[in-house]
């Protein structure tokens, strides 16, 4: 595991328990959570909440981030604008940890309306127990990194 243990947590309104159910399981697994995400219910919009989320990853600030709206694509969407974040939707687990070892993707968005909570953590335990694997995969994210700046 990297000395950076702070993982930023955001969401919109539309996946606030999903949130904090995550919250709870990373904290127990030893992750600082840095959770910036909304508490009340009411309708707000998810690109504030992402993008906050990202800055906070992109900074340095935090390792990963994890963020989620109702489909888990918006917030995503909103998420990858901000230069060196490299952020994938995932509906699998093996996605999940195909974007860490392939994408070294630095956070990742669920959607609450999508996914159960079951498979919801264990999309976070996949995309967080996966390395990079660097190699000719580097050159690739290098060209992703190039293309934003
Ligand atoms: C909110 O109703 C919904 O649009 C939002 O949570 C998300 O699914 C957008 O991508």
């Amino acid at each position: 595991m990297t000395s950076n243990t702070r993982i930023v947590l955001s969401s919109d309104h539309a996946a606030i328990e999903m949130r904090q159910a995550i919250a709870a399981h990373i904290k127990a697994l030893g992750w600082e959570v840095v959770d910036i995400g909304p508490t009340s219910p009411e309708s707000t919009h998810y690109p504030i909440h992402g993008q906050a989320a990202a800055h906070k990853v992109a900074s340095g600030d935090c390792r990963f981030g994890i963020i989620l709206c109702g489909t888990g694509q918006g917030i995503m969407m909103a998420a990858n604008k901000v230069a060196g974040v490299r952020c994938g939707v995932c509906l699998d687990t093996f996605s999940a940890r195909m974007i860490r070892a392939h994408n070294d993707a630095n956070m990742l968005s669920i959607g609450a309306r999508v996914v159960g909570e079951g498979l919801a953590l264990d999309l976070v335990d996949a995309f967080l127990t996966t390395e990079f694997e660097a190699g000719r995969h580097a050159t690739r994210v290098d060209m992703i990194e190039g293309a934003s700046a």
